[in-house]
C-alpha cells in the first residue's frame, strides 16, 4: 500500500522464534551462587532460561526462527532482499551473523548486516527494514534478533548470571499491497551515551583485546548497575511508547497488545501502570527466557502470535531499551 506521501508501507508477513532445549532453572543457579528461587521470582519474573549445546551458535538459532518466519509469510530463502541481524553475542566479530545466516539459508547475494544495540536491536532493525520498504528499494526483508547471551555472564556474579538467556526470533518483513489492513505505522528510536557505563561488556573490542589480564580480571563478562538501568528502563520505553501513540493519535485503549522488552517484570508492570494499560494487554514471557536482549520483543510476539493472542488487524506496541542507553517503540497494525 502506499501512502499519501507516496511511500509504500511494511508489514510483518511472518514470524518464528526458538528457544534451544536446555533449560537453567532458579534452582540450578541457587547450586552456582548466593540465591534462591523465591528472590529471583519476585524480584524479575524469571523461572528459567534455555541455555544452546555444545556446537550451537547464535546463527544456528536464527536459522531455525528463520525458517519457521520464512513459511508463515510463505517465502522461500531466494526471495529475501536483505538481512538485518540484531544481536550482541554473533557467532564472531568478523565475518558478520548475517553474512552466516545468509550461507546457512541458502539465501541469494543480498545486504546482510548486523545491527548492534542491545536489547533494542530488534526494534532498530524493524526501524531500517521498514524505512527500505518505505522508499520501494526492497520488498522482502528477513529481520532477526537472536543472542547466546549466556557465555558473556560471569556464573559467580549473582547480579547478572540470573537474568540472562539464550534464543531467538525472526520476522519476514515485506511491502503491504492494497488489500492488506496490515503495516507498521511509525517507529521511534532513541539513544544516550551519556550513560553508557550503566551496563558494559568490556572487552572483545578494539579497546581492549583478550589477553590473559583480561581473564583473570573477568572483563569478557557483562557489567551491570541494575537497580540505575532499571529506572532508566521505565523512563525510556515510556516514552518512546508515548511518542508512537501521539504519532499516531492512538490511545492506549486502541492498543491490544503491548509486547515490551522482557528483562524483569517489574520493569514491565511500570511500564503498563504509566499507560494505564492492564496487565493483560502486556504479553510476558519472562518466566520461560530470561532476558535474551536483541531476541525478547520477536520472541514474545511469535509465542503470542502462535497461541492466538495477536491477531490479524490488532494494532500492536513493541518497545524496547538496552546497553547504549538504546531505547525505541515501533507501532504497528498486525
Ligand atoms: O536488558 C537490560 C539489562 N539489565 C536489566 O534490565 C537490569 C535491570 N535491573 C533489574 O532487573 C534489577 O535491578 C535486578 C534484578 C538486577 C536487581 O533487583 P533489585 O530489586 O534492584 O535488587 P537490588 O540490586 O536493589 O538488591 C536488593 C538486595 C541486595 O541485598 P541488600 O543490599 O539489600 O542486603 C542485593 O545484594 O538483593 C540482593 N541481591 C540478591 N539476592 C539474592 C542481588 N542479587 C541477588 C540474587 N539473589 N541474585
Amino acid at each position: 500500500m502506499s501512502t499519501s506521501q507516496g511511500f509504500y508501507r511494511s508489514r510483518i508477513a511472518g514470524t518464528g522464534s526458538y528457544l534451544p532445549e536446555k533449560v537453567l532453572t532458579n534452582k540450578d543457579l541457587e547450586k552456582l551462587v548466593e540465591t534462591n528461587d523465591e528472590w529471583i521470582r519476585e524480584r524479575t519474573g524469571i523461572v528459567h532460561r534455555h541455555i544452546v549445546a555444545e556446537g550451537e551458535y547464535t546463527s544456528d538459532i536464527a536459522l531455525k526462527a528463520s525458517h519457521m518466519a520464512l513459511e508463515q509469510a510463505h517465502k522461500k530463502a531466494s526471495d529475501i532482499d536483505m538481512i538485518l541481524f540484531a544481536t550482541v553475542s554473533p557467532d564472531q566479530v568478523m565475518p558478520n551473523t548475517a553474512c552466516v545466516l545468509q550461507e546457512k539459508l541458502g539465501a541469494r547475494d543480498c545486504m546482510a548486516v548486523d545491527i548492534s544495540a542491545a536489547c533494542t536491536g530488534f526494534v532498530y532493525a524493524m526501524t531500517i527494514a521498514d524505512q527500505f520498504i518505505k522508499t520501494g528499494m526492497y520488498k522482502t526483508i528477513l529481520v532477526v534478533g537472536a543472542e547466546v547471551l549466556h557465555k558473556y555472564v560471569d556464573y559467580t556474579d549473582r547480579d547478572t548470571c540470573i537474568l540472562f538467556g539464550d534464543g531467538g526470533g525472526a520476522a519476514v518483513v515485506t511491502r503491504a499491497t492494497d488489500d492488506q489492513d496490515s503495516y507498521v505505522y511509525s517507529s521511534h528510536c532513541h539513544a544516550d551515551g551519556s550513560i553508557g557505563d550503566l551496563f558494559v561488556l568490556p572487552a572483545g573490542g578494539s579497546k581492549m583485546p583478550f589477553t590473559q589480564q583480561v581473564l583473570d580480571e573477568k572483563s569478557q563478562y557483562v557489567r551491570m548497575k541494575g537497580r540505575e538501568i532499571f529506572k532508566h528502563a521505565v523512563r525510556t520505553m515510556s516514552q518512546c511508547c508515548d511518542e508512537a501513540l501521539k504519532a499516531n493519535n492512538i490511545t492506549p485503549d486502541d492498543v491490544a497488545w503491548v509486547i515490551p522488552h522482557q528483562a524483569n517484570v517489574r520493569i514491565i508492570e511500570a511500564v503498563a501502570k504509566h499507560f494505564g494499560i492492564p496487565m493483560d494487554k502486556v504479553v510476558v514471557e519472562i518466566e520461560d527466557m530470561g532476558n535474551t536482549s536483541a531476541a525478547t520483543v520477536i520472541v514474545a510476539m511469535d509465542k503470542a502470535i502462535k497461541d492466538g493472542r495477536i491477531q490479524r488487524g490488532q494494532n500492536i506496541l513493541l518497545t524496547a531499551f538496552g546497553a547504549g542507553i538504546t531505547s525505541g517503540s515501533l507501532l504497528l497494525r498486525y
